[in-house]
């Protein structure tokens, strides 16, 4: 609407800003400080708040206005768009303030005892913590401009690069500490961009010889060294803390700060970011260290009002306790946002007011379209009427405007930072297995992935799954017993089985995730390279061999119905669904008709039967148990929530005596995905439970002919299968076969029907057309049972 007023009826006017009387509210705190600055008193006088001294008198409306309209909207006038960045602007430092007027460090007499060579320490912690809160608050201005040119732009090139990263200043932070909370810290990105006043303010600090002081550098500083920083600025007891493993680097350390921000200024925190970039696991990791309850709700469209209720119920029954934080995550796909929104902006629910130990917190995809790139690909969803859904990266909503400025995008991780988390992981969890190679290589790989893919494609999610694989290759490869022809494998000698892991990991997670053969080539050359630099001598031919092996020596033990052909696809298909069932690993295989997905899926389930299978390697390995779903275009979440239910009750039966596996089978899971329930966010939270835990308590595949929105994608393995047998080619080499008995052609439209009609009347054959009704019961499992029933007819005919 307000594209249709004048300018002239938009513009500011301060003088509706409302302004409280009350001498302990945010802005009454922030005006008296700005007051003393303005009259160039700060280093000389001292102002209580909260305390038997404080001032008794509240700044009057007018002169307070007039202040924010200097300090705050002075430069950034024409980007203000609402009163919530001044409310953002003014409760965050309002905050600070209160610590700083408390610090019994920062007082005008103590600073003129320690401090002897300046005297303008409080000016100078005023003004920093001044510019820090205006970034602060018009950050978010600039993440609701790309929403809306997201939304609205109709050209291809308006709708590129809209993303605003959240790297693009040095984020420097002044931080009164929770631990001791006198003193403060400083955190930025860049120190050489730290201003000298900062410089000063930090070595006034130091007790004792400031002449050796220096900067800490956060960039090289060891995880143990930021675990004390966070420490001091997040945690207010000392005791030990027992939390799980987190990778923790200087970029998360200053995500955290600036969120515990806004958090102790009891403003929302919105965090909008590409999948994997560690929203979740962050917010979830920060709440453990501030040691503040914490409770997490999974949205997805499957949610309704009733569960949203009674999460808040409880909430506000144990927010009466103590502080509590409350994490929506991915809050843009579920169907009452409208609910949401009035709950974070307004904090208001049911009309009442929210209790203020209550502290908000929500982690979003953006809204935004796939670039053309993308579609070209292949990537082609061909549900006409879904169109305009799968031009989108994630299948979210936008967001309301209500809470659009609150939203803080991270955008994706910057290289350097990504290659520090990778190091740091790749040595945490791999431990004596870990080598700078491997963090090497997978920082190689994904940049790989995304030049010929998007910058967000991959995420720490690929990192996380490739450290998995490695430890569990290893362990595969070292007690593989012989097949049933005595081959012993893997062959004694170099690559050795570490690197053997560690070419196998990447295969699965990058290699094969690429469409092109050459596309192929040039990864493991590359790999090779960096494989050489450190003296293992893996050149491309090599690291293919070796991926072969692997895939062969799955495929000798199993029992194979005579006449599979093993080409390329069925090898690479076989390895990577049994790989990924052993390890819990989500799976998509994505491919057109015909490219053997089906055929893995079913060896693999008649081989791997645990202590009755045929070969002494499965006979170690779990029994698989299968359960099926179909997808559709009108599947729901509670649909598939029931067939994870149940993959989990028989998966409860597992004993290690006979252990099993249950994996949960979504075929068509690309149809389900155009559903207008909008099932499939229901699977976010299935494929990974909240942080800690690290995978689903099931095995998850799912089938589909094109791939799924990104979030989805980043949540599983995506080998490409760039394999197509033309179906005529099915039918004409099976007509060929002097051994073929029977052909079984599964398709949905009478052009199959004339197809093979076609083919048997050119070979002089006559065919019988029996057209069959469909069964409309067992709608889940309708596939398989039909299928199933038509293989045991087929099979029990002699002809
Ligand atoms: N600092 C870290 N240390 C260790 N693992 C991490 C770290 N950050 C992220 N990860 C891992 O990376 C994966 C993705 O992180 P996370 O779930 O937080 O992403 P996200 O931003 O919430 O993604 P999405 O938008 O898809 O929900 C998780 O498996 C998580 O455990
Ligand atoms: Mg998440």
């Amino acid at each position: 609407m307000a594209g249709y007023l004048l300018s002239k009826h938009l513009t500011w006017d301060i003088k509706s800003l409302k302004i409280s009387q009350d001498i302990t509210s945010p802005i009454q705190i922030t005006c008296n400080y700005l007051n003393l600055l303005d009259l160039n008193e700060i280093d000389t006088k001292e102002i209580l708040f909260r305390t038997n001294e404080a001032i008794k008198e509240p700044l009057p409306v007018e002169r307070c206005q007039n202040l924010i309209e200097k300090y705050f909207f002075n430069e950034n006038n024409k980007d203000i768009s609402s009163f919530r960045f001044v409310e953002i602007f003014v409760n965050v430092l309002a905050d600070q303030l209160v610590r700083f007027s408390s610090s019994l460090f920062f007082t005008v007499d103590n600073l003129r005892l320690m401090v002897k060579e300046t005297t303008n320490i409080r000016k100078l912690i005023l003004k920093t913590l001044i510019d820090g809160s205006k970034d602060f608050a018009t950050r978010s201005i600039k993440t609701k401009e790309a929403q809306l040119e997201s939304t609205n732009a109709e050209d291809e090139n308006a709708r590129l690069g809209t993303i605003v990263q959240w790297d693009d200043s040095n984020h420097l932070i002044v931080f009164f500490n929770s631990q001791t909370p006198d003193t403060i810290s400083s955190l930025y990105r860049d120190r050489t961009k730290v201003h000298e006043n900062v410089k000063t303010l930090l070595k006034s600090q130091v007790i004792g010889d400031r002449t050796k002081w220096e900067l800490d550098d956060y960039n090289s500083m060891s995880t143990n060294a930021l675990l004390v920083n966070l420490e001091y600025l997040a945690r207010r007891s000392t005791e030990k803390l027992n939390i799980p493993e987190y990778a923790l680097s200087g970029d998360n350390l200053i995500k955290m700060a600036l969120i515990l921000l806004r958090a102790r200024a009891n403003i929302p925190v919105i965090v909008c970011g590409e999948a994997g970039c560690g929203k979740t696991s962050l917010i979830a990791y920060l709440a453990l260290m501030v040691e503040v309850q914490f409770q997490s709700l999974n949205l997805h469209a499957g949610i309704d009002e009733k569960t949203i209720m009674m999460f808040m119920d409880d909430s506000l029954e144990k927010a009466e306790k103590g502080e509590i934080w409350l994490f929506f995550d991915e809050i843009n796909t579920c169907n009452y946002i409208g609910l949401l929104a009035d709950l974070i902006s307004h904090r208001m629910l049911n009309g009442k007011l929210i209790h203020p130990n209550i502290r908000l917190f929500s982690a979003c995809n953006p809204y935004r379209l796939r670039t053309k790139a993308q579609s070209e690909a292949g990537l082609t969803n061909r549900v006409k009427k879904f169109e305009e859904r799968s031009n989108l990266v994630y299948q979210v909503k936008p967001l309301p405007d209500q809470i659009l400025d609150y939203v803080w995008d991270y955008g994706i991780l910057k290289p350097k930072d990504e290659y520090r988390y990778i190091q740091i992981m790749v040595e945490k969890e791999l431990k004596n297995l870990a080598h700078p190679v491997f963090a090497e290589l997978l920082f190689a790989s994904q940049n790989f992935i995304r030049k010929v893919e998007e910058p967000y494609s991959v995420s720490l999610r690929d990192v996380k799954r490739a450290i998995k694989l490695v430890i569990f290759f290893y362990k595969s490869l070292h007690n593989r017993p012989v097949n049933k022809y005595g081959h012993v494998y893997p062959p004694p000698g170099n690559p050795t089985i570490l690197i053997r892991s560690y070419v196998l990991a990447l295969s699965l997670c990058y290699h094969s995730r690429l469409y092109e053969q050459d596309l192929r080539r040039q990864y493991r050359y590359e790999m090779g390279r960096i494989l050489h630099n450190h003296k293992a001598y893996v050149e491309e031919n090599m690291f293919a061999k070796i991926i072969r092996e692997e895939q062969e020596d799955y495929i000798k033990r199993m029992q194979c119905p005579p006449n599979t052909a093993y080409n390329e696809a069925l090898l690479e298909n076989v390895l990577v669904t049994i790989v990924c069932i052993l390890t819990k690993i989500p799976l998509f295989l994505i491919g057109a008709p015909g490219s053997s997905k089906s055929l893995a899926i079913r060896l693999i389930s008649s081989n791997l039967r645990g202590t009755d299978s045929y070969d002494k390697y499965f006979r170690k390995l779990p029994q698989i148990y299968l359960i099926p779903h179909q997808g559709s275009s009108s599947s729901t979440s509670d649909g598939i929530i029931k067939v994870f239910d149940k993959a989990n009750r028989f998966q409860e039966t597992t004993s290690t005596q006979f252990p099993v596996i249950s994996v949960v089978l979504l075929d068509e899971v690309g149809l389900a995905e155009t559903s207008p329930y909008n099932p499939l966010k229901v699977l976010h939270s299935l494929l990974e439970p909240s942080y800690p835990a690290t995978g689903p308590t099931v095995s998850v595949i799912g089938i589909s002919n094109w791939r799924l929105d990104n979030s989805k994608s980043s949540r599983a393995l995506l080998p490409w299968l760039y394999k197509q047998i033309p179906i005529e080619q099915l039918i004409a080499s099976n007509l060929d076969d002097s051994d073929a008995r029977h052909l079984m052609v599964i398709g949905k439209s009478d052009s199959i029907v004339n197809l093979l009609t076609y083919q048997l009347r050119m070979r002089d054959l006559d065919p019988v057309v029996i057209l069959g009704s469909q069964f409309p019961d067992d709608r889940d499992d309708y596939y398989y049972s039909v299928l199933k029933r038509i293989m045991m007819c087929v099979e029990a005919a002699d002809h």
